[in-house]
């Protein structure tokens, strides 16, 4: 085992300068902890932001915070290559690539694409159809075995691997084939106040939203005031969904079995159990909030990060584009 290659896990964030606690519980500490045992390239996608409308000072500020805040999260650059999209030009240009190789009607399919199209009905642009496109490219440039997705995302690695499948069947293997990775650890985290709603940070309602940027005030008013059940009783039942999303919550940040917070609560109601799953939330993220802090205070160090993890990452993306390019027939400089 000791002398395998260890395999390799891809993903890629929004770089939107803030994440949500359903962001760090259901995904990212979990990816922390993939550093461990795989080979792992993660990256901020901020080719993708640009198929809504940004503002550019916006971009770039937000890009530099979301850096900031997988570091601050865990993510260890002994470890892993944490590297920004658009530094790396060979995303788009496989992008391309496989904008040929894959059909209109399989784009056309995407749940993703429909439901953006009618939130941003006033700027159904080219890049928002061809998105799985550039995300096939994320993926396959880094022959990932395994590409961490939630359910949202589960169709674009599916495209990735028709994409991928049907290149290697044309030519001769060329990319690894991904496989989706289901985490083991890791909750679904909804929103406060609609608990069969994901919770997110583009909610209406910020009340049911936790971001990694709330103060504690912030965090243990929006659990006072999450939506709960009448009955009362601190257990993780069906018809309670307020109640076990916040069990879940608390779960994924003590360890704690569902049983056990049941027993700890036993004859306690929610007006003792939701403000202990709030300290228990700020406790979690004051380490993380202090170090984000310090990293958004060391401008420099952030650009250095950027700087050596870039090159590392186009070396493994340049040896798979050259690999495409002699296989379609192009002819390569020498
Ligand atoms: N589309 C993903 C999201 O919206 C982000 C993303 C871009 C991604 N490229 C990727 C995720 C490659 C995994 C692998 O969250």
């Amino acid at each position: 085992m000791e002398n395998e290659r260890k395999k390799r896990v891809l993903s890629m964030y929004q770089c939107t300068g803030t994440f949500t606690l359903g962001n760090y519980l259901g995904a990212i500490r979990n990816h922390v902890r993939l550093q461990d045992d795989y080979e792992c390239v993660y990256a901020l996608a901020d080719l993708h932001a640009i198929t809504v409308r940004q503002d550019p000072a916006e971009l770039r500020k937000n890009t530099l915070a979301s850096y900031a805040y997988l570091l601050a999260m865990g993510i260890d650059l002994e470890k892993t290559i944490l590297f920004i999209q658009s530094h790396v030009p060979e995303h788009s240009q496989l992008a391309w690539v496989l904008n040929c190789y894959t059909q209109f009607g399989e784009l056309s399919r995407m749940t993703q694409f429909k439901d953006k199209s009618q939130q941003h009905a006033d700027n159904i642009n080219a890049g928002l159809f061809t998105y799985p496109c550039l995300m096939a490219a994320d993926i396959l440039l880094y022959q990932a075995d395994f590409v961490p997705v939630g359910a949202d995302q589960k169709q674009h690695v599916e495209l990735a691997r028709d994409v991928a499948e049907r290149f290697n069947g044309l030519y001769s293997p060329t990319f690894t084939v991904p496989e989706p990775m289901i985490p083991k650890h890791g909750a679904r985290v909804m929103s406060l106040q609609d608990p069969t709603k994901k919770m997110s940070k583009s909610d209406e309602n910020m009340n049911g939203t936790i971001l990694m940027s709330d103060d504690p005030d912030a965090i243990m008013r929006k659990f006072k005031r999450a939506k709960t059940d009448s009955d009362s009783v601190v257990r993780y039942a069906e018809g309670k969904e307020g109640i076990n999303n916040l069990m879940e919550i608390y779960s994924c940040v003590t360890g704690k079995t569902m049983e056990e917070i049941e027993r700890e609560f036993e004859g306690k109601g929610y007006g003792e159990f939701k403000p202990a799953v709030a300290e228990a939330v700020i406790d979690e993220l004051r380490p993380v909030q202090a170090e984000f802090a310090r990293l958004m205070n060391d401008k420099a160090y952030l650009e250095q990060c950027f700087a050596e993890n870039a090159p590392k990452a186009q070396y493994l993306a340049w040896k798979t584009l050259q690999k495409v390019m002699k296989k379609i027939g192009y002819i390569l400089l020498k």
